[in-house]
């Protein structure tokens, strides 16, 4: 199938607050000048915040990376499970169409989308609030035929179980996900032939069910405020969110809100202010600054983007540091590498890595 950027674009693109917050502290568990080991994380953040990818999240994302706008629209073209046009604004439905589900009905269920749905995938519906795609195996075989729904598994499926979901979302609900035909997890489903002196779990659900009804995030759009902010690794670990008490619960067929406390504890987290990088004691760069320009040479910078490594930001920090050509790069010796190497800042060690001075040489004769 060809993947390409979907025609119709918004202007712009932002993560909510929250989601910002978030994303920096991924980009924080890579060492320096491996930021772009960030990309998919943060490009699924989008896809959960907008429920699909749009040219300006890829090319933001990119930005906040310090890549080539190129080298994040080829992870999000690489990756089915990135969607590269509209999703129904209130579920995508991905109904799987491998061997299992194939031949205990998975057709039928792909009819029923059609009907319901949209006759080609991808298409939104009328109203726009569904959509659908047949996927590959989803490693829930054993409870052929199944369909992704958001983020939550429906299991057992008939084409009249699915369509009854489909309405019942439709009506604002959120179906219970996980079987849909009585069995308790993936046993037989004609009962028990051996462990049968192991009791089926005294909850309601199987565990995966019983973690998306307390979680209640099956088709929620993710804003960032739904768990406590998590960055072990700068020593800023939040609170543990609370675990529910099962015994309490009734069974619920809406999702059920976060704990309240880890919504608060959260909003805290993410309203403590960071200290401010100049409120940090700066490290002072080893090596000697190379020779730098005022500005570029008859107001023409060469694209520094050409080589490898360097996207929109950091030849925007490259021209603030007066370097604007090939030439200037190429003459660095390891000294002035040292320099620059240190003075990336959140891009520290990019310039030896990617070869800026091997590749500057050959770009300046050309
Ligand atoms: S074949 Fe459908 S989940 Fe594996």
């Amino acid at each position: 199938m060809l993947r390409r950027l979907h025609a119709d674009q918004p202007e712009t693109f932002a993560f909510t607050p929250a989601n910002q917050a978030w994303a920096e502290a991924q980009i924080t568990k890579y060492p320096e000048g491996r930021q772009a080991s960030a990309i998919i994380p943060l490009l699924w953040r989008a896809q959960e915040q907008e429920g699909w990818l749009t040219r300006p999240a890829i090319e933001g994302i990119a930005d906040m990376l310090g890549m080539a706008y190129i080298r994040a629209l080829e992870v999000a073209s690489f990756y089915f499970m990135f969607q590269l046009q509209p999703t129904g604004s209130l579920a995508h439905i991905q109904i799987c169409g491998t061997t299992s589900c194939m031949i205990c009905g998975a057709e039928d269920l792909v009819e029923v989308c059609k009907n319901k749905i949209a006759e080609q995938a991808h298409e939104l519906s009328a109203d726009g609030r569904f959509s659908w795609e047949e996927v590959e195996c989803l490693g829930a075989c054993a409870n052929a035929p199944m369909a992704q729904i958001g983020k939550d598994y429906y299991e057992d499926l008939t084409p009249d179980i699915l369509s009854g979901i489909l309405d019942r979302i439709g009506a604002g609900e959120v179906p219970v996900p996980g079987p849909q035909q009585g069995r308790y997890a993936a046993e037989p489903a004609s009962g028990l032939t051996s462990l049968t002196e192991y009791e089926a779990g005294k909850d309601d659900y199987n565990a995966s069910a019983r973690l998306a009804v307390d979680i209640g995030e099956t088709i929620k759009r993710i804003d960032g405020t739904e768990v406590p902010l998590r960055a072990p690794w700068q020593g800023t670990d939040a609170p543990k969110t609370p675990k529910p008490a099962k015994k309490d619960r009734a069974p619920a067929e809406k999702p059920t809100p976060a704990p309240k406390i880890a919504e608060k504890r959260a909003e805290e987290k993410i309203a403590k202010p960071k200290p401010s990088k100049a409120e940090a004691a700066p490290e002072a760069p080893r090596g000697t600054k190379p020779a730098a320009l005022e500005a570029a040479r008859d107001g023409k910078p060469d694209d520094l983007k050409i080589i490898k490594g360097i996207g929109p930001k950091l030849e925007k920090m490259l021209h603030g540091m007066g370097f604007f050509h090939f030439d200037q790069i190429a003459a660095w010796t390891q000294d002035e590498l040292d320099w620059v190497d240190d003075s990336l800042d959140g891009f520290k060690g990019r310039a030896t890595r990617d070869e800026w001075v091997a590749q500057a040489k050959v770009l300046k004769d050309k």
